[in-house]
């Protein structure tokens, strides 16, 4: 699910989906605070909004909780809105808490989230609903967490606040968090990893069970003039030559999208390229019972997540 960014977008998402996706998601909390945007998507909907009529997801202001401390938004009021606007997979105002904090803030912030979930629950319309799993770097609390939801009436289950872990390439400790996780849920329940968005990782997350992955990164790494591959990020400067035949690639040279002034845009355009290629080379991998090797090969990659397999 690429992330799509209802202010600003440069690739729009009918082009996202000629690229290979078939599911969007966006953020409800920023089009609840601009007036412009909440006009269009209450009185049209938010597939007129985006332009799509695929299924789109919404997060909740979660993230931005995170970021800035609070929201202008309650969980009932949000969860309201993403209905109002018909969005197809709504997420509540659940606490992304961080890695690594005091057992006793872990669990009260848990707390408060499992509250909101439950609230959401009866809330519940015709959209469906996620059950974001929180717990930080506690696998008792992430396993408890889980086992309740899973007796609750939830669609999808992301694994949230892991963006911390992916960032600073704690990948062991990614890997406890989704193990903890997964054993407490169903293993029929759709799994979301919350902001996991480099294809790098893809093959690793579905061999510990996840189903679905969102992220801003192609854009995100695209301003930032950064160029994935299945096996890692270059930036683009460092690069004398393209290792991706995707249109972007055989049309332009390292050196001409450098150069260019539509640099951002090829680039993200590129990276949703290698995110997908990844997707189905995921895809068919696991019916050609070829998954482990697949990810053998990403984790040993020079500039990927080698050390996922030496911390361990
Ligand atoms: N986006 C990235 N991480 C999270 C999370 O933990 N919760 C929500 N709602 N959104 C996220
Ligand atoms: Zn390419």
């Amino acid at each position: 699910m690429p992330v799509v960014n209802p202010n600003i977008q440069t690739i729009k998402p009918r082009e996202l989906r000629e690229l290979g996706a078939g599911i969007l998601i966006t953020n409800s909390y920023i089009i609840y605070r601009k007036p412009e945007l909440r006009e269009h998507a209450l009185s049209k909907g938010l597939h007129s909004l985006l332009d799509f009529d695929g299924p789109i997801m919404t997060d909740s202001g979660s993230f931005q909780l995170s970021v800035y401390g609070e929201v202008e938004v309650n969980n009932a009021q949000i969860i309201q809105f993403q209905k109002d606007i018909g969005s197809d997979i709504c997420v509540p105002l659940d606490i992304p808490t961080p890695p690594d904090v005091s057992r006793q803030r872990a669990e009260s912030e848990l707390a408060v989230t499992m509250e909101r979930l439950e609230e959401a629950a009866g809330l519940k319309g015709s959209s469906l609903l996620a059950a974001p799993i929180q717990g930080s770097t506690y696998p008792d609390l992430r396993e408890d967490a889980a086992r309740k939801l899973s007796g609750m009436d939830f669609d999808v289950y992301p694994i949230g606040a892991v963006v911390p872990l992916m960032e600073s390439y704690r990948y062991s400790d990614l890997v406890d968090v989704i193990v903890a996780s997964k054993k407490g849920l169903s293993p029929a329940a759709p799994v979301h990893l919350f902001g996991a968005g480099h294809p790098m990782m893809f093959s690793l997350a579905v061999a510990l069970g996840c189903d679905l992955f969102d992220s801003a990164s192609y854009a995100l790494y695209a301003k930032d003039g950064r160029y994935m591959t299945s096996r890692g990020t270059h930036h683009i400067e460092d690069l004398q030559y393209l290792p991706c035949s995707c249109p972007v690639c055989t049309s332009y040279d390292a050196n001409e999208i450098i150069k260019s002034e539509n640099r951002e845009e090829l680039l993200a355009r590129h990276n949703l390229y290698v995110t997908f290629a990844e997707m189905r080379e995921i895809k068919q991998a696991i019916r050609e019972g070829s998954l482990w090797e697949l990810v053998e090969q990403r984790c040993r990659a020079p500039r990927s997540f080698t050390l996922v397999l030496n911390q361990r």
